[in-house]
């Protein structure tokens, strides 16, 4: 099977890239004799082979001159600030693009594996989220989101949809990299207290959509939720990650979502209910301060 991984550069994108180069190690094992070789990087970023999923030519001469027979989307406007000031770039990337990978996978009769995210929901729940809730998104990250998925839905292509939450990694931005170095420089911070989740280990995630890739015969037409298990507040993660970094000297306080004018709402309680991918692949999901000081060892 030709594998197509879009927006490769990213954080989940690089997560994959790492753990594909394992496969076979760790009893990942891939259809064909060289596994890796099965595997195509591509983003817009340098280093990687160049494919803008916005341009819907390149991508169906892409996927045919290749025999591409999935396409793992990791691609996407992720700056939900940002998404605010440029509401036709996320749509065109994050609804239109995807519009385009899942038409592409149409025609050839492949599966397309769609990140997205716990921003669809809204955050006004108080348990953890099925993946049949109702969607509520809200603001243009959110509702552009939404729109991906309701175009893959829509597409006639097999497909499945991995909504997970508070993505970090070894690699690029993210909380985990902001809260260590702050935490090392500044004798105190404030951090928000108010806003309820789930940190999600990118490598983990990686690993999943492998093994849904070993099982693209099998599924379809699915959702799914993944994210490590367990709960924190924001403020919560950022004690865990100085603790374990050994940063005592910050004097890490709570504070409201108020005391950060934001342009965005952001969800107050975004956890996913994981029974159905836990069933569906008969995996163990690690808590999320175990793969916290994975990702953290691998920082080292
Ligand atoms: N990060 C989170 O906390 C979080 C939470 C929930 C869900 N998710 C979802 O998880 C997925 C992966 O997130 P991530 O954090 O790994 O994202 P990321 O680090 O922002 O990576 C996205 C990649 O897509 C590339 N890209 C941008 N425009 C492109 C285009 N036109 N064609 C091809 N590639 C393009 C980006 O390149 P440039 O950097 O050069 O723009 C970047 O390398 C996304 O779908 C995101 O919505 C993320």
């Amino acid at each position: 099977m030709n594998v197509l991984i879009t927006g490769a550069g990213g954080q989940l994108g690089r997560c994959l890239r790492e753990m594909a180069d394992q496969v076979g190690h760790d009893g990942l094992v891939m259809p064909g004799p060289d596994r890796a070789s099965h595997f195509v990087f591509t983003d817009v970023t340098e280093g990687y082979e160049f494919l803008d999923i916005t341009d819907a030519s390149a991508v169906n001469a892409f996927v045919k001159s290749r025999g591409i027979q999935a396409i793992v989307n990791c691609a996407a406007y992720t700056n939900v600030e940002k998404a605010e000031e440029e509401p036709e770039l996320a749509e065109k990337l994050n609804a239109g693009a995807v519009a385009v990978l899942a038409s592409a996978m149409k025609e050839v009769g492949g599966l397309l594996i769609h990140i997205s995210t716990d921003y669809v929901f809204g955050g006004k729940a108080t348990e953890p989220y099925p993946e049949d809730a109702p969607a509520h998104p809200s603001g243009v990250y959110a509702r552009t989101k939404r729109q991906g998925e309701e175009a893959v839905m829509a597409s006639g292509a097999r497909y499945v949809i991995l909504r997970t939450a508070w993505l970090y990694s070894e690699y690029g931005k993210n909380f985990v990299k902001t809260m260590l170095r702050l935490t090392a420089e500044k004798p105190s911070l404030k951090v928000v207290n108010d806003q309820k989740g789930t940190p999600t280990y990118a490598g983990d995630l990686a690993e999943v959509i492998l093994r849904l890739l070993e099982m693209a015969g099998q599924v379809g037409h699915d959702i799914y939720h993944y994210t490590n298990a367990g709960e924190c507040t924001w403020y919560e993660f950022a004690k865990t990650i100085a603790a374990y970094a050994g940063h005592t000297a910050c004097d890490i306080q709570p504070c409201t979502s108020d005391e950060f004018p934001s342009k965005v709402h952001r969800p107050a309680y975004s956890v996913l209910d994981k029974s159905k991918i836990k069933e569906a692949l008969g995996i163990r999901i690690p808590h999320w301060t175990e793969s916290l000081q994975t990702c953290l060892e691998r920082l080292q």
